[in-house]
C-alpha cells in the first residue's frame, strides 16, 4: 500500500478525530455531573460509535499530573500507547495515536511499543510527537525541563531520529548524539506498513520548524482564521523546503444541539455558570496566561475558552452553524480538526449524522465507504 492510501494521510478529506477522550474532563474545565469521567468502558464505546460514523482517528493527551481544583481536571487518564493499542485490537477503521513525551520514554523501547501497537491495528497505529512544557510533570519523573526551546527539540530530534531509523535502516546502527549514545540498535518488527502517521503538538516557531522537518500533521492551535490563512502557506513551503508534505490539524470544541439558543444557553452553563474555577486558575497559571497580560474583557474571553475547551477553537451552535464553521476552518487551510464534547458519548452521535452530511454535501469529505 502507498503511504497516501492510508486513510489518515489521503487528501481531498477534511480529517475529524476526537481529543482528549482518555482523560478525566476530557478537555472541559467543568463541574456539570455529565462530565467526561474518561473510563476505559467509555472509551470503548465511543471508539466503536466513532469507528462507525467514519471519525477519521482518535488523539489522546499524554497527562501524568492533574489541574486540581473542585474536579481535579485531567487528574486521571490513561495511559496513551497501552489505550490506543487496546482500541486498535477494537476497532476497524479509524487511526488511533499514542502521545508520547519525547522526555520520558526511551526511543528503542518507544520505537518497539508504537511497531507492536500499529501490528495489532493491522497499519491503523499513528504517533503523535510531544517535545515537552510542563514543570510538574518534569518533576514528577525526577527531570529538570530544559530552559529552551530549542534544547527540548534538539532533545526530540534525537529522540525521533533514532525511532525512525531502528523502523527503516536495514543493518543495526550505532548513535552518538548528546543525550542518547547507543550501540548496535535495531528493532523488529518494523511497523505494519512502513513509518505510521506522524503529528508533532506545538505552537512555537521551534516546533514547527521541527513539524516541518519530520512529520506528517502539525497539531497546533487556531488563534483566528485570518492569522492562520497567513501562516498555514509558509509552514508548508517550510516543509516544501525539507521535500515534505505538511498537514495541518487543530483542536476545537463542539456543542452543537438543534437550534442556537440550545448550544449558546448549554456552553454558558457547563463553560461559565459551573466552570471549575480553581482548576482553570491553576490551567492557565502553567500555561503562562496571567489577568494582567490581557484587557479585563479579553481575559474573561480567554477564560471561557479555556473553560470550555482548553482554549481550543470554540464550535457552537446548530448544526449548519457548525458546519459553515468548520467549512471556514478548512478554508483557513486546515486538513482536518479534533473534535471535544462534555460527553463525548452522548453528543457524538448528533454531531455525526447532522454535521458530517452537511460537510459531505459541501464537499469537505468524502463519504464513508461501507
Ligand atoms: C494542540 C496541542 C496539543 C498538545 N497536546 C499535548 C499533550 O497531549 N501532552 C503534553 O504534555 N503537551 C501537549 N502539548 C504541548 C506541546 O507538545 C508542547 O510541549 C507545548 O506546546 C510547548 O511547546 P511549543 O512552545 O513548541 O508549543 C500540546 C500542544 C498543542 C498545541
Amino acid at each position: 500500500m502507498a503511504r497516501t492510501d492510508h486513510l489518515m494521510l489521503r487528501s481531498g478529506h477534511f480529517k475529524l478525530g476526537l481529543f482528549s477522550a482518555n482523560c478525566s474532563g476530557g478537555l472541559a474545565v467543568t463541574r456539570v455531573p455529565e462530565r467526561w469521567d474518561a473510563s476505559w468502558d467509555g472509551n470503548l464505546a465511543l471508539s466503536m460509535l466513532a469507528d462507525d460514523f467514519g471519525i477519521d482517528f482518535m488523539l489522546p493527551i499524554a497527562r501524568f499530573a492533574g489541574y486540581g481544583g473542585d474536579t481535579d481536571f485531567q487528574g486521571a487518564s490513561l495511559e496513551t500507547l497501552v489505550w490506543a493499542s487496546a482500541l486498535l485490537a477494537s476497532t476497524q477503521r479509524m487511526t488511533v495515536f499514542a502521545t508520547v513525551h519525547t522526555a520520558f520514554c526511551h526511543p528503542v523501547l518507544a520505537a518497539k511499543q508504537f511497531a507492536t501497537a500499529d501490528q495489532v491495528g493491522h497499519g491503523r497505529f499513528g504517533l503523535n510527537i510531544v517535545a515537552g512544557w510542563n514543570q510538574p510533570e518534569y518533576e514528577l519523573f525526577g527531570l529538570e525541563l530544559p530552559p529552551g526551546h530549542a534544547d527540548r527539540y534538539a532533545q526530540a530530534q534525537e529522540w525521533w531520529d533514532v525511532v525512525r531509523r531502528i523502523w527503516t535502516e536495514d543493518k543495526p546502527f550505532d548513535f552518538q548524539g548528546r543525550q542518547f549514545k547507543l550501540k548496535n540498535v535495531s528493532g523488529r518488527p518494523r511497523p505494519f506498513n512502513g513509518v505510521p502517521p506522524i503529528l508533532n503538538a506545538a505552537s512555537s516557531q521551534e516546533g514547527r520548524a521541527f513539524a516541518a522537518a519530520n512529520v506528517d500533521f502539525l497539531f497546533t492551535v487556531l488563534i483566528d482564521l485570518a492569522t492562520s490563512k497567513a501562516e498555514l502557506p509558509l509552514l508548508r513551503a517550510q516543509s516544501k523546503a525539507h521535500g515534505r508534505e505538511l498537514g495541518v490539524l487543530t483542536p476545537t470544541y463542539v456543542v452543537c444541539r438543534p437550534s442556537k439558543k440550545e448550544a449558546e444557553d448549554y456552553h454558558r452553563h457547563y463553560a461559565e455558570e459551573n466552570a471549575d474555577e480553581k482548576g482553570l486558575d491553576r490551567l492557565l497559571e502553567l500555561q503562562g496566561l496571567h489577568a494582567k497580560s490581557f484587557p479585563a474583557d479579553a481575559f474573561k474571553h480567554l477564560r471561557t475558552r479555556f473553560a470550555g475547551g482548553h482554549g481550543s477553537y470554540p464550535l457552537i451552535g446548530d448544526p449548519d452553524t457548525v458546519a459553515d464553521e468548520i467549512e471556514k476552518i478548512a478554508a483557513a487551510g486546515f486538513d482536518g480538526a479534533t473534535l471535544a464534547f462534555v460527553d463525548y458519548v452522548m453528543e457524538l452521535p448528533f454531531f455525526c449524522t447532522e454535521v458530517i452530511p452537511r460537510l459531505e454535501r459541501k464537499g469537505l469529505r468524502i463519504p464513508l465507504a461501507r
